[in-house]
């Protein structure tokens, strides 16, 4: 294993409030890597902050009558609060309008554009003569070739999800004109350069996922396409030419730059290194399937094209959407639950696991559905964790006064629950390394299942023989759930800790001390309490009518 790791997720656009489907297919696993890469000694550091460029965004402050820059500031520090509701453990979060991220964008411009990768085009542009403005992409709306639907815009309709070539009956977004066709000159990336570099990469780096890889290795044979990488707006990273006063940079080229700049913003101010740092590490981009393309052809090559100062990633974990109650997730048709709302009503924990346990390493999409969460939680978290947890100390509590009695040689059965506990921290962290954080968390199930199976077998509150061999390692049982959980679910891991009366952070155990008997014959317990409370179905009723997903 690396030693170092820079983690990153999709930056979320400052732009409205994270939902359910944010978390799953991206910070959540993100954050269970990271969490369980420090645990293993790497020097791992999560890195994010809010996207806050582009034409959706400038047109949403527009509507608000605020400043672009105050409205995404707005969204940057809300979305920060909600995610650390939910645990998400960053680093560092920050932004792409940072001081920072310009300067290394405009930076990253010239080099491209020195090397030969960059060139002019006039192309013809929606123009707005009552607004003065030329309207790029969601700036004109009308009637979508492919549907009919009216009122989409010109870049998506969201009726059939659809990128129109050329909207019918175009209109101005902002004053409902029909606009005019100029001319203008935008700045072109030569993706086409990189036809076999991209390939090559792919190629070697063993890493990716097979299946993505295949797809974006035919994208690649059926010819890429240069991209326009310029808008004529007021909002973006300015284009540092003279003679490209007025034009910004499409968030897209600046966007995922600021992973790099955001993470040497935060190593170079911990006094590391951070260029050093970034290219002896291995990095992360976990991403949503949507935005493979970025992700796989746009970004590498963006880094080829500046002769890889910056390495190229190591992994990018692309998992698939969550619908919800099988549907897909859409803001606009009020088919979503916001995370901060959600959080309101369960613990971030059961979020945590319910997403995790549904969440293949794979491009499947994963489904929120209320009934399933209420038996997961209720069988699963509740029914087979929390009840093994709260026999084995509950009862070491009352029978024992909580102290831990002296063992005995241990028989058949002693041995092979010593060897479960010996063996776990292998079974789930090979799964962990190779991203099936979903395998990984059913793994610690089923040693829990597995442990209420010996102590109802071993019945000790008979008080037979080999009732202290039981608590023993029933209560050492109870220990290694907490280490290996505490990726997955740190706060109840912690819970755990302080009931076993073991001092200090949970996180700064390391992953291989699971693995031993780490509460002596003698020991004296903490308090003993449940852990989880139901989730009652009356409950789920009233919050699916409350939380939503309810359609407008
Ligand atoms: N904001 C983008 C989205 O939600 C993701 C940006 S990821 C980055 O689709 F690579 F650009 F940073
Ligand atoms: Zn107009």
């Amino acid at each position: 294993m690396n030693k170092k790791a820079i983690i990153t997720s999709a930056l979320p656009y400052a732009n409205g409030e994270i939902h359910l489907g944010h978390v799953a297919s991206t910070y959540l696993p993100a954050d269970v890597t990271t969490r369980f890469l420090k645990q293993n000694g790497v020097e791992a550091y999560y890195v994010c902050a809010s996207d806050d460029f582009g034409t959706p965004i400038l047109i949403q402050s527009e509507k608000q009558g605020k400043t672009p820059s105050d409205y995404v500031a707005h969204w940057n520090k809300r979305d920060f609060e909600d995610f650390s509701a939910f645990n998400i453990g960053f680093d560092y979060f920050y932004k792409t309008s940072s001081p920072e991220n310009i300067e290394f964008v405009q930076d990253v411009f010239k080099k491209l554009n020195d090397s030969g990768h960059i060139y002019e085009q006039e192309i013809i542009q929606f123009y707005c003569k009552n607004d003065k403005k030329f309207l790029p992409d969601r700036y004109v709306k009308g009637i979508c070739p492919y549907c009919k639907a009216e009122d989409q815009y010109s870049d998506l309709c969201e009726s059939c999800g659809r990128v129109p070539e050329e909207i019918t009956d175009p209109k101005c977004s902002l004053c409902g004109a029909p606009p005019t066709k100029e001319k203008t000159t935008h700045y072109f990336f030569k993706l086409k350069n990189f036809a076999d570099s991209l390939s090559k990469w792919l190629e070697e780096n063993e890493h990716l996922q097979k299946d993505v890889k295949k797809y974006v290795q035919n994208w690649i044979k059926s010819g890429l396409i240069d991209w326009d990488i310029t808008r004529d707006i007021s909002w973006g990273v300015p284009v540092p030419l003279d003679d490209a006063k007025g034009k910004v940079f499409y968030g897209w080229f600046d966007n995922h730059l600021a992973y790099i700049s955001t993470a040497l913003k935060f190593l170079n101010d911990k006094g590391i290194d951070g260029k050093e740092f970034w290219n002896s590490a291995d990095i992360y981009h976990f991403i949503g399937k949507d935005i493979v393309y970025h992700h796989y052809l746009f970004l590498p090559a963006m880094r080829l094209g500046i002769d890889s100062e910056y390495k190229l990633p190591d992994y990018i974990p692309t998992r698939g959407h969550l619908t919800l109650e099988s549907k897909k997730i859409s803001k606009s048709r009020n088919w979503y639950i916001g995370l901060k709302e959600f959080l309101e009503y369960y613990p971030a924990d059961y979020l945590r696991y319910y997403l995790i346990s549904i969440n293949p390493y794979s491009q499947d999409d994963l489904n929120f559905d209320w009934d399933d969460f209420t038996t997961r939680i209720n069988s699963e978290l509740i029914g087979n964790l929390g009840n093994f947890v709260n026999r084995a100390l509950g009862f070491t509590k009352k029978a024992f006064d909580g102290k831990i009695p002296e063992i005995e040689p241990f028989d058949e059965k002693d041995t092979e629950a010593e060897q479960k506990i010996k063996s776990l921290s292998d079974d789930v962290g090979q799964l962990m390394e190779q991203n099936h954080i979903d395998r990984a968390l059913k793994k610690i199930m089923e040693f829990s299942s597995f442990y209420n199976q010996y102590f109802q077998h071993k019945e000790p509150w008979k008080k037979g023989p080999g009732t202290a061999n039981c608590v023993f390692l029933s209560v050492n049982a109870v220990r290694t759930i907490a280490i290996s959980l505490s990726s997955f679910l740190p706060e109840s891991a912690q819970k755990i800790w302080n009931q076993l009366g073991l001092d200090g952070k949970i996180s700064d155990y390391a992953w291989n001390e699971m693995s031993e008997l780490g509460i002596p014959s003698g020991y004296d317990l903490g308090e003993a309490y449940p852990l989880f409370a139901r989730v009652e179905v009356s409950d789920v009723a009233k919050y699916k009518k409350q939380l939503g997903p309810s359609e407008k």
